[in-house]
């Protein structure tokens, strides 16, 4: 048999670890790659959430989280922390997920090693550097050279055409997104206790119904938080609603919450949720209100509406399939259009339709037989 193929995955915060774990999976159990993997530990406490959940233990660990990080010296700490991973690795590719600090950086360092870089979830495009912040430009740097580009779909690819990239490159995979979820599902079907700890809140909130909310983009960071607290207090005063925050562990985040929304009723301001939970909280819920890359992919998928609180969209697929809506920043539009969905059936039925333009859970085997064939 060839030598395998040595693959290092590279990735640190939360989402990159939920889209990140079953391609692990699936390299690990191939005998065609040697797979490493190096977390930098850009998430601490979130990280670990789902490296447990999903079992990884990584190779390399540069545990460089630092308290309210800024963005140069994150990205300095990246660059030379993964550079000094590589250098002892020397892998044949370097795989990065997404749009963070630490995607960006781990495909930096192995191209100043000219190793080449397989990028997952390439292409998505808001067509806006400011929004979101600083993610555009993170995966637009990821995308000038890397040499695979896994488009989750049609549209990330063509968007990647548009910037002139060798279409040989780009495959579209689905996003390993509904792959995580179909896993995590099975896994709380066989054991169920593994999702029981929203129990109490939902005895609490019986007979209203769950609003889940997330909230943490930097963009977003002061008038645009405010305005979110502001929107979810409105909401809440209605008595047949109830509102699941797990609050991002972000400093500029929780110091927003906790000031605004601490001690209402019908708002319960909890911890980041595992996988399980989280999934969970998508399961019982009614809609979500968030401003996350990831849960625009999951709720859909599970017929939730999502009623996204940004500008500007990359993930415009959810928009199409309507079963996502953009409601901006402005706590006016944010209250007004989660009213209508609780107070209008027929709007509620229109975006609740069950559909998946992200994927159909395949994304890992496909993306698997890509990296074999280069
Ligand atoms: C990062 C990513 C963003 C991604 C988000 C997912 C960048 C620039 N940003 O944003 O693209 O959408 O993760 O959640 O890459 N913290 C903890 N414990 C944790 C995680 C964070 O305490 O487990 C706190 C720390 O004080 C840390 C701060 O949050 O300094 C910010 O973390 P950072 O990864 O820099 O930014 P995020 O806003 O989480
Ligand atoms: N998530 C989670 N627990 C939570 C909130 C979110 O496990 O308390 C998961 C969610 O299922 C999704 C991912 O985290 O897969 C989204 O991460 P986040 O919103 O932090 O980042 P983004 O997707 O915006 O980059």
């Amino acid at each position: 048999m060839s030598t395998p193929i040595k693959i290092l995955s590279v990735f640190g915060t939360r989402p990159e670890a939920i889209k990140f774990f079953p391609l692990v999976h699936a390299l690990e159990r191939d005998e065609r790659f040697d797979s490493r993997v190096c977390v930098s530990g850009q998430h601490r406490g979130m990280l670990d959430q789902v490296l447990e959940i999903a079992n990884i233990v990584p190779d390399h660990d540069l545990d460089l989280m630092q308290p309210d990080q800024t963005l140069d010296a994150l990205t300095a700490n990246l660059l030379t922390g993964i550079g000094k991973v590589l250098d002892k690795e020397k892998p044949d590719w370097v795989m990065v997920q997404g749009d963070t600090a630490t995607a960006m950086s781990g495909a930096l360092a192995a191209y100043y090693r000219k190793i080449p870089v397989a990028h997952v979830e390439a292409g998505l495009r808001s067509g806006n550097i400011h929004h979101p912040w600083p993610e555009e430009v993170n995966r637009k740097i990821v995308g000038s050279f890397a040499a695979l580009h896994f488009a989750p779909t049609e549209t990330a690819a063509n968007a990647l055409k548009r910037e002139a990239i060798d279409p040989a490159g780009i495959h579209v995979t689905g996003n390993t997104v509904i792959d995580a979820l179909h896993w995590i599902t099975a896994q709380i079907e066989q054991k169920p206790e593994l999702a029981t700890n929203l129990a109490d809140l939902e005895t609490r909130f019986s007979g209203k119904r769950i609003i889940g909310v997330t909230s943490h983009r930097r963009e977003n960071f002061g008038g645009g938080m405010e305005a979110i607290a502001d929107a979810i207090r409105r909401i809440a005063a209605r008595d047949d609603v109830a509102m699941i925050f797990p609050v991002h562990l972000n400093p500029n985040v929780r110091k927003v919450m906790n000031a605004e929304l601490e001690g209402l009723d019908n708002v319960a301001l909890i911890e980041p949720l595992d996988y399980p939970h989280f999934a969970r909280l998508l399961d019982i819920c009614t809609l979500m209100l968030t401003d996350s890359g990831g849960v625009q992919e999951e709720a859909p998928a599970l017929g939730k509406p999502v009623l996204v609180m940004r500008e500007t969209t990359e993930r415009p697929e959810g928009v199409e399939a309507g079963t996502a809506k953009l409601v901006g920043t402005d706590a006016d539009m944010i209250v007004a259009e989660c009213n209508r969905l609780l107070d209008d059936q027929a709007a509620y039925e229109a975006m609740s339709q069950s559909h998946n333009p992200f994927g159909d859970g395949q994304a890992v085997g496909r993306i698997v037989e890509a990296l074999a064939e280069n």
